[in-house]
């Protein structure tokens, strides 16, 4: 049964420890890539691990365990090198059967997870009445991609935008704008506070500068906060403002995400207390309500409180996450939440799960995950500005890679003497500038900070998005000029594989399932960017080594076969990273 699942690794891991025997059960068969072609595919280091275990040397053991090693169908006889490696090599006959058999299968051979998972990933997450800056594109970019893997491979999961829509900012962004938007209130009009950015400032400023309007924006905070109906229409007027911008960047970069903002746990904050009151885990301290958290403390040394409730009765941006981990786990029956939040949240992502633990709210089988990333910083090293010093507005990120794509293809048709249409450009610049910024961000390590350089992520060469939609570009190419119809190849197609190149490129596209799974697991999608990219070279060469329309049966077929099979890992590894392919570029 498992057997039927298992990816390659994994079987050939489960022959080993077979071989093992029962007094070796669960001993690591340290199995890895060879580290040379010349060795095979695998090796298993497992006989050194073992010779000081069973008072042996390492190349006996190693005899015996080929000896009981029954790998029979899917390598040619193992052999041993050195002190004791053991060395597999794959057969070509296992090799073309295996790419015959995902050949005719839609989701090319990633299976669907045994038990599936209520998965909910917090990502997104913008402020009302702020901008989206570049750490909401990243954590968007990558949250996006991490649900796509997850939904992918079976999971059940729920996107979630926990939007900072709730707080005592509004008391300030209220009064102004009933003093300078009065307009918006009637509801007679539809005001355009378009640069919230500014009006934002603006009332920060009042704030600052004007005690009267602080005094007015404090009663705003307790007005919107006991539900009083002109503070309430006032907040939803700036919700819904910000709302319809955050959406035109969301319907750009093709994001499905349902809000789910911190007002919506309002009501549910006094439980949270409540609940934490009854057992005993409030103290009061210096007037608020806290829990004291293991392994903080301040500087002086003393443990470190977690706020509850602020001594004027306010709640925080903890509480709010305490009340949304309770219902997550109570009323969605999340099994396991991710949290695609930047790594300098980190303290208040283990001060909260320490508290939702101790309170008891994360049953036993449940996951929770602050998913970190790193900041963007610009090609100075510091973080990423505009000239003028300003924070980017995504929008203008956006259009300026989308208007530096259409410049490199633009000059690009022009060399090639070809003609295309304005709606081809258009709609490829499109593609290609939003590919390629969402590409820079996952093919990043998603811990680390990173550098944003459009002359990088735009480049025709290296890790890029253009250059692994040029290598599917290529296959379509292919295809076009032989008249390939791809879903009839014929009756008898079948692939044989011969050059390294074509055993290069076949033994890659079959560890998509491989790296899938990995991704699904640790959540680092640059690890799949790293697969396509060297798929895309591995195609590359295999291309530039082989002909293919020009080859003779049964090689033209087969090779026909190897071009569909990478453009297809290509697609649907790139639909994962929430990128697009094109037909042409
Ligand atoms: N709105 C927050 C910010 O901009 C991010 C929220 C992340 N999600 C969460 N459940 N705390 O920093």
């Amino acid at each position: 049964m498992l057997s039927a699942i298992a990816t390659l690794t994994q079987r050939l891991e489960q022959a080993l420890v077979k071989a093992f025997g029962e007094d070796l059960a669960g001993t690591d068969p340290v199995l890895v890539p060879a580290s040379n072609p010349k060795f095979g595919d695998y090796q298993a280091n497992c006989a050194m691990a073992l010779a000081k275990r069973l008072k042996d040397k390492p190349r006996a053991i190693a005899e015996n365990i080929v000896a009981n090693l029954d790998v029979a169908d899917i390598c040619e006889p193992p052999e041993i090198a050195g002190p004791g490696f053991i060395n597999l090599r794959l057969q070509t006959g296992y090799l073309e059967a295996q790419l015959q058999a995902i050949a005719s299968d839609e989701r090319l051979g990633v299976v669907l997870v045994a038990s599936p998972q209520k998965v909910i990933v917090d990502f997104s997450s913008p402020n009302i009445a702020k901008e989206m800056h570049v750490g909401h594109l990243r954590s968007t970019i990558i949250g996006d991609s991490i649900a796509r893997v997850l939904e992918f491979v079976g999971h059940d999961v729920l996107r979630l935008n926990h939007v900072g829509d709730w707080g005592t900012q509004f008391g300030m962004l209220i009064t102004h704008l009933r003093t300078a938007c009065p307009e918006a209130l009637t509801g007679s009009e539809q005001v355009d506070i378009g640069d919230l950015v500014a009006f934002y400032k603006q009332a920060k400023h009042r704030f600052d500068e004007d005690e009267d309007f602080k005094s007015r924006s404090r009663q705003a905070v307790v007005e919107l906060q006991s539900g009083d109906e002109s503070a309430s229409q006032a907040w939803q007027v700036l919700c819904d403002q910000s709302r319809k911008e955050f959406q035109k960047i969301y319907d750009r970069l093709d994001i499905a995400i349902t809000e789910r903002g911190e007002s919506f746990y309002n009501p549910l904050l006094s439980d949270v207390v409540e609940d934490l009151k009854n057992q005993g885990l409030l103290v009061e301290d210096q007037g608020a309500q806290v829990v004291f958290l293991d392994g903080f403390t301040n500087k002086a040394g003393d443990p470190q409180p977690l706020i509850i409730q602020k001594s004027n009765g306010g709640f925080n941006y903890a509480t709010t996450d305490l009340a949304a981990i309770r219902y997550r786990t109570q009323q969605d029956g999340a099994e396991r939440i991710l949290y695609v939040v930047d790594a300098g949240q980190a303290n208040h992502f283990n001060q909260v799960f320490q508290v939702a633990g101790k309170a008891g709210w994360v049953p036993e089988k449940v996951e929770l995950s602050h998913v970190p990333f790193g900041l963007v910083q610009g090609e100075d090293g510091k973080k990423f500005k505009t000239r003028s010093g300003e924070t980017v507005r995504l929008k203008d990120l956006l259009d300026e890679a989308v208007s530096r794509a259409r410049a490199d293809l633009e000059s690009r048709i022009a060399t090639e003497e070809r003609q295309e249409s304005a709606e081809f450009i258009q709609s490829v610049a499109e593609t290609v500038g939003i590919g390629a910024v969402k590409y820079a961000d996952l093919s990043q390590n998603r811990t680390s900070n990173y550098i944003f350089s459009y002359d990088k992520m735009l480049a025709l060469q290296g890790n890029t998005a253009p250059y692994l939609l040029y290598a599917y570009v290529r296959v379509q190419g292919i295809s076009r000029k032989g008249g390939i119809d791809w879903q009839n190849l014929g009756a008898d197609a079948a692939i044989h594989l011969e050059d390294d190149s074509e055993f290069a490129l076949a033994k890659h596209i079959l560890q998509l399932d491989e790296v899938i799974a990995e991704v699904a697991q640790d959540l680092y999608p640059n690890r799949l960017c790293q697969y396509l990219f060297e798929l895309s070279q591995k195609f590359n060469q295999f291309y530039d080594r082989c002909s293919v329309l020009q080859a003779e049966e049964p090689q033209r077929t087969s090779r026909l076969m190897l071009c569909d099979l990478t453009a297809r890992t290509l697609q649907l590894g790139l639909s994962l990273l929430g990128i697009q392919v094109l037909e042409r570029m």
